[in-house]
């Protein structure tokens, strides 16, 4: 069977603003593989988390995907899953997610691609306690008794080392600390046995102490359930110590994609390059020490992009010709490619 789990080509999704179309996201292509997390790269507002919502399908006006397709191996879909039947178990077959209809994508949201956000309190419903929350998760993809799901709550809970879980259960957000929150969002994303997580800068709104912990928690559920993600971050750090691949997007384009150590040892856009340079002590599977600093120059104006490289404003090594070349992706070395001319 192909280990590529999610296939996400040439998409691009935009917003229609008075001003004219924003690509948020322009020509994206990645791959992501069984058990493998990708980590996804860049300073705020890159399109980081429009990739990520796009591929769940859960852009909302003024935003729409205009073109692209994302090919999944889902276990559900395509005729191989039955009720009565193990989804587990099951052959997976690879389904569209951009043409499917909304009622299959549901099955899939949630129960296959499960999303965690950066900021757990506005995810959760302050009016029902965490335990009915991930319960009603639970029953939103299988027919099974209250009861019951709220067992599979309290395990999922435990699963996420939240003490006392059957006591918390019962708390509403606001009762729980950010981390304890966080977790109960990793709980919620887990409790269908997803094949694939996004994590959206899951630890950015946490105390660094915290931010390690759940570094560590989403590390060991990626074993536990035979994971793979999708980990988007604007810090190199966190991505050095969580992703096996690397992608490095830039207004709204992947600049430089490589496999993690890689693009430690031999970066190869001069964008990454300004990245690792603003980084001190970072080795791939070591935590972060310090946050990414900002490179100099400021991130474009999407709406008044340069023709050319779309880094060159804030490029110290552009040629002249980088004002009109807007470059491709070369290949520079065994799964390897970086968007610049100097790469050619
Ligand atoms: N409501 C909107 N109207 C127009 N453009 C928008 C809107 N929301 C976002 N954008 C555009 O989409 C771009 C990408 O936004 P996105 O949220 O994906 O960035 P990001 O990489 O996730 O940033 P951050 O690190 O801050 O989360 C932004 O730069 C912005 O130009
Ligand atoms: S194409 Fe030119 S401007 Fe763009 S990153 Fe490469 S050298 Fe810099
Ligand atoms: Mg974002």
């Amino acid at each position: 069977m192909n280990s590529d789990l999610l296939t996400v080509e040439n998409l691009r999704s935009v917003f229609d603003t008075p001003e004219g179309t924003v690509r948020a996201v322009d020509d994206v292509s990645f791959k992501i593989s069984a058990r493998r997390t990708l980590g996804l790269v860049g300073e705020s507002g890159c399109g980081k988390t429009v990739t990520a919502l796009s591929i769940l399908r859960l852009l909302q006006p003024p935003a729409r995907i205009e073109r692209g397709r994302i090919l999944f191996h889902s276990r559900k879909l395509g005729g191989n899953f039955s009720p009565g039947k193990s989804a587990e178990n099951s052959p997976s077959q690879a389904v569209e997610l951009l043409s499917i209809p909304e009622r299959e994508m549901r099955k899939v949201r949630g129960a296959e691609i499960a999303m965690v956000f950066q900021e757990p309190s506005t995810a959760l419903d302050p009016v029902f306690t965490v335990g009915e929350q991930i319960a009603e998760t639970v029953r939103a993809h299988s027919k099974v008794r209250r009861r019951d799901a709220w067992s599979q709550a309290i395990e999922a809970m435990e699963a996420v080392s939240i003490p006392d879980a059957p006591r918390r259960a019962r708390e509403y957000p606001h009762q729980l600390s950010g981390g304890l929150r966080q977790r109960v969002m990793i709980a919620m994303a887990l409790v269908c046995h997803p094949q694939l997580l996004i994590a959206d800068e899951p630890t950015t709104a946490l105390d660094v102490t915290v931010q390690a912990q759940i570094l560590e928690l989403l590390q060991s559920m990626r074993e536990r359930f035979a994971l793979s993600m999708l980990f988007i971050s604007h810090d190199l750090g966190v991505i050095a110590a969580v992703a096996d691949e690397v992608a490095v997007m830039y207004a709204g384009k992947i600049v430089e994609q490589s496999p993690v150590s890689e693009i430690f040892s031999n970066p190869r856009h001069p964008y990454t390059q300004g990245l690792l340079r603003s980084l001190p002590t970072i080795r791939p599977g070591t935590l972060p020490t310090r946050k990414l600093d900002a490179i100099p120059g400021t991130v474009p104006n999407l709406l008044a992009l340069p023709p050319g490289c779309k880094f060159e404003p804030r490029c110290p090594v552009r040629l002249e010709e980088c004002k009109g070349l807007d470059p491709p992706l070369y290949p520079v070395g065994e799964g390897h490619w970086a968007r610049c001319v100097l790469c050619r």
